[in-house]
């Protein structure tokens, strides 16, 4: 796995760690290219198109001259209509100053972080945790603190248990509910007590929307020390359009607006125009893929325990199990390649979130009940010949 490099490249961006899900795709798209039938389970994006509403307002747009520069923040429109959603769906209320709307989450993210963090700060991260956080950290320089969740409790904090992981360094907490990998959400409690620990909050709410059972809250209700990233990619299918936003306390508005309009500009206006049409008039769209997404989990989650893996809090969120393998390897990666290259089922290794992760596989089920079907049947002849000792 390592890679080599050269002397030029910088310290800083050869810290930057790989994304070995796409060392999994890579390899499924060669399988692919020689006639083999890969099921992709790996891939966390949805499988559905942007609804042909949202297209429209863009097309609208676009026609209609939309395509230069806009607010460094976005759209008014755009920003005021995102304070209604809030308003309506968690009652918190929020100024149309206090969005930067971004070209996806990510790029929110490094926003966030270089107006907040100095060299050296310390962020508390779960482990396992969506991978990607502890590059945006290393990108300006500050450390993330792991922590370490359990199943058992759906791999959320237990924020009593924080405090011995604070020191003067740490200077905020990124949660993440519904989460990534692990579908579980945070409970309204956790997340009060989380708000009460007296650090940032950096609350990733991109899964929002994507909730099966009970609801999501949002850190805004609990605290206005903290910050919300949130997009468009998962909830409206829109991964390709790149729309995001941050919510950001008063005081960091301006700095941030300062790293905006330095480092992007502004946001694409014919995107900011369909994420309007996204919030306004996607609704019964967004609702059949929410009951789409929730019939598969229900399949997914039984096909997975019938198959012997054990998921004691089942996730009600998001669009993926994390399932514990430990009874097949220790190894998430080499079982990962395994599984892809004997059964043609593409998974993502849990040590990709962390090695709070190893020894745990991440089932996608951003995919049709059909190919779920064909994917557990090939799991099951996969498991039966390696307990045979056939595999190996
Ligand atoms: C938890 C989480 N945050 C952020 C992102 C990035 O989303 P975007 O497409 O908006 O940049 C992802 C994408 O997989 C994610 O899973």
């Amino acid at each position: 796995m390592k890679e080599k490099v050269s002397k030029a490249v910088s310290r800083r961006a050869q810290e930057i760690t790989p994304f070995l899900v796409m060392d999994i795709l890579e390899r499924a798209k060669q399988l692919e290219s020689q006639g083999e039938h890969v099921i992709h389970l790996e891939i966390g994006e949805p499988d559905f198109p942007t609804p042909e509403v949202v297209k429209d307002a863009a097309y609208r747009a676009m026609a209609a001259g939309e395509t230069l520069y806009t607010h460094s923040q976005g759209l008014l429109e755009l920003r005021e209509t995102l304070c209604r959603h809030y308003l309506t769906k968690y009652g918190v209320r929020l100024a149309p100053e206090q969005f930067i709307v971004t070209s996806g989450t990510s790029p929110a993210m490094v926003l966030i972080f270089a107006a907040l963090l100095d060299p050296g700060d310390e962020v508390v991260l779960s482990d396992p945790h969506y991978s990607c956080y502890p590059n945006f950290l290393h990108l300006v320089d500050a450390k993330p603190h792991y922590v370490r969740v359990w199943e058992e409790e759906g791999f959320q904090f237990r924020p009593d248990e924080l405090k011995p992981h604070l020191n003067p360094h740490t200077k905020a907490l990124i949660i993440n509910s519904p989460a990534n990998p692990t579908g579980t959400l945070l409970s309204e409690e956790r997340l009060a007590r989380l708000a009460d620990l007296g650090l940032y909050v950096v609350s990733d709410e991109i899964y929002h929307g994507l909730v099966y059972e009970g609801k999501e809250h949002s850190i805004l209700e609990y605290t206005d020390r903290a910050f919300v990233i949130n997009g468009f990619s998962k909830l409206y299918a829109m991964t390709g359009w790149r729309l995001g936003f941050v919510i950001a306390p008063l005081d960091f508005v301006r700095p941030i607006q300062k790293l905006m309009q330095n480092f992007f500009i502004s946001a694409n206006p014919f995107v900011q125009r369909a994420g309007i049409a996204a919030l306004t008039e996607a609704q019964p769209e967004l609702e059949q893929m929410r009951l789409t997404y929730d019939k598969r989990r229900h399949f997914l989650l039984d096909g997975l325990q019938r198959l012997g893996f054990n998921i004691p809090v089942p996730p009600t969120g998001a669009f993926y199990v994390f399932v514990n393998a430990r009874h097949l390897s220790e190894d998430s990666y080499a079982l990962a390649f395994d599984i892809l290259e004997q059964a043609k089922v593409g998974v993502t290794p849990g040590i990709d979130f962390g090695a709070g992760g190893e020894g745990y596989l991440r089932f996608s089920y951003a995919n049709s009940l059909e190919n779920l079907a064909e994917a557990l049947r090939r799991l099951e002849v996969y498991l039966k010949r390696r307990s045979s000792g056939k595999n190996r």
